[in-house]
C-alpha cells in the first residue's frame, strides 16, 4: 500500500492520492509522430503517487519499489543529477514551472502495479500521475490536455526520448470501456466503445527493449527523411500524414528503407480508420484481419519486430478466443496485444503461454486487462492494489 509507504517514509498521512493508467494501443503504431491517427486504450494497471505538502521548498520523492529517495529544489528541479526514474519527475516539475505553476514544497511516494519496460507506457503514466500530484499540492489546476502535452515535452526535452503524444494523451484522457481515437495533428479526439465481450490481453515476451531508444529515434529520422524527399515532388506534404492511400505509388520512388517506412505509416493510418469503423458497426470479425495486417506491416515495412514478438504473435493468434493480435508499442521487445473473448480469457492464457514457451524457450507474462479511465486525483483511498 502506497499510503503506508508514504507514512513510513515521511511520518504523516498523504493529502492526496493520484493515479494514472498504462496503455495499450489497439492500432496506429508509429503514426503519432507522423501527425497521424492512433487508437489506444488505458488499462487497469496504474502508477500511483501519494503526496502532501512540506515546509521546505523541496520536492522529496520516494520510489517505494526501489526504496530510494531523491530531493529536488522546487524552484530548480531539473538541476541536480538524478537516477533515471527521477528524471521523468524532474522533467515534469520543470515543465510545470514553465507553464507558470508555483510549485510548493512537496513530499511524494511513487509506486504501482504497472509493469515497467513492457511497452505499457509506464513512463507516461509516471509523468501524468506526478503532474497531477504536484498540481494538487500546489493548489493549481491545468486541464487534462495541457497535462498530457507538458508530460510529453518533459520526456522529449528533458529525458531525451523523442516520443509522440499518444501515451500521455491516453494516460490523461481515456474513458472506461473505450478506446481513444486521437488525431495527433489537430489533437481532436473521440471515445470509441470497445465491445464488452472482449478483454485486452497483454502478452509480454519478457524481452526488455534495451536498444529501443536508439532504434526509435532512428525510425523517426527515417520518416523525416521520407517527408523531405517527398516534399520536392509535392510541397504540400508536411508530414507522412499528408500522404494518403491513393498516393502509395508516390512512395515507390523513394530510396529504401524510406519507401517501406513511409508505406507502413500511410497504410497504418488507413487501418486505424477501418478499425474505428468496424468497432462503430459492432463488427468484431473484421478486427482480426486488420490487426494481423498491422503486425505484418510493422514487421516487414517498419522493421520493429524481433523473433520473440513473432513467436508470441503466432502463439496468441492460434490460442482459443483470440479475435486479433499484433505487436504493440514501439517494438524491439515488449508485448503483443490480443483482443480475446472474455469467456475464453483463461483458456487463451494457458494455451498462448504453453505455445510461446515451446517456440521461444521463454516464459511469457500475461495480463488480462479492462479498458480503464484516464488519470485522476483521489483524496480517499480507492482500494489501490499497489
Ligand atoms: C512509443 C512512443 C509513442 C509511439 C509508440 C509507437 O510508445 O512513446 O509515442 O510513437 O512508441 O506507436
Amino acid at each position: 500500500m502506497l499510503r503506508r509507504a508514504f507514512g513510513r517514509q515521511f511520518g504523516r498521512a498523504p493529502q492526496v492520492l493520484c493515479r494514472a493508467p498504462g496503455r495499450v494501443n489497439i492500432i496506429g503504431e508509429h503514426t503519432d509522430y507522423n501527425e497521424g491517427l492512433v487508437l489506444p486504450a488505458a488499462i487497469d494497471r496504474y502508477v500511483f503517487v501519494a503526496a502532501g505538502g512540506c515546509p521546505d521548498l523541496v520536492i522529496r520523492i520516494y520510489a517505494a519499489d526501489l526504496d530510494e529517495e531523491v530531493v529536488l529544489p522546487a524552484d530548480r528541479p531539473q538541476v541536480p543529477p538524478a537516477p533515471r526514474w527521477a528524471r521523468y519527475i524532474q522533467g515534469v516539475a520543470g515543465e510545470l514551472l514553465r507553464a507558470g505553476v508555483r510549485l510548493r514544497g512537496t513530499t511524494a511516494a511513487v509506486g504501482g502495479n504497472l509493469p515497467i519496460g513492457a511497452g505499457l507506457s509506464s513512463s507516461a503514466a509516471l509523468e501524468v500521475a506526478v503532474a497531477l500530484a504536484l498540481l494538487a499540492v500546489a493548489g493549481a489546476h491545468l486541464d487534462s490536455r495541457q497535462v498530457a502535452l507538458l508530460a510529453q515535452r518533459a520526456e522529449v526535452e528533458f529525458v531525451g526520448v523523442r516520443c509522440g503524444i499518444m501515451d500521455q494523451f491516453a494516460a490523461a484522457l481515456a474513458r472506461p470501456g473505450c478506446a481513444l481515437f486521437l488525431d495527433c495533428r489537430s489533437l481532436d479526439y473521440t471515445h470509441v466503445a470497445l465491445p464488452h465481450s472482449l478483454v485486452l490481453v497483454v502478452c509480454d515476451t519478457g524481452v526488455r527493449r534495451t536498444l529501443q531508444e536508439v532504434a526509435y529515434n532512428q525510425r523517426r529520422r527515417e520518416c523525416e527523411e521520407a517527408v523531405a524527399a517527398l516534399r520536392s515532388a509535392r510541397p504540400q506534404i508536411r508530414a507522412l500524414r499528408d500522404v494518403d492511400a491513393d498516393d502509395l505509388p508516390l512512395l515507390e520512388g523513394l530510396p529504401e528503407p524510406l519507401g517501406r517506412r513511409a508505406r507502413h505509416v500511410v497504410s497504418e493510418n488507413r487501418r486505424v480508420r477501418e478499425v474505428v469503423a468496424a468497432l462503430e458497426r459492432g463488427d468484431t470479425a473484421a478486427l482480426g484481419g486488420l490487426l494481423a495486417a498491422a503486425h505484418a506491416s510493422l514487421r516487414d515495412d517498419f522493421a520493429v519486430s524481433i523473433p520473440e514478438l513473432e513467436a508470441m504473435a503466432a502463439a496468441a493468434t492460434a490460442a482459443p478466443g483470440c479475435v486479433g493480435a499484433r505487436l504493440v508499442g514501439a517494438g524491439f521487445g515488449g508485448a503483443v496485444l490480443a483482443l480475446v473473448e472474455r469467456d475464453a480469457a483463461e483458456a487463451f492464457v494457458a494455451a498462448a503461454a504453453a505455445a510461446y514457451r515451446k517456440s521461444s524457450g521463454r516464459e511469457g507474462a500475461f495480463l488480462v486487462c479492462e479498458a480503464a479511465g484516464g488519470a485522476e486525483v483521489m483524496t480517499a483511498d480507492p482500494g489501490e492494489r499497489s
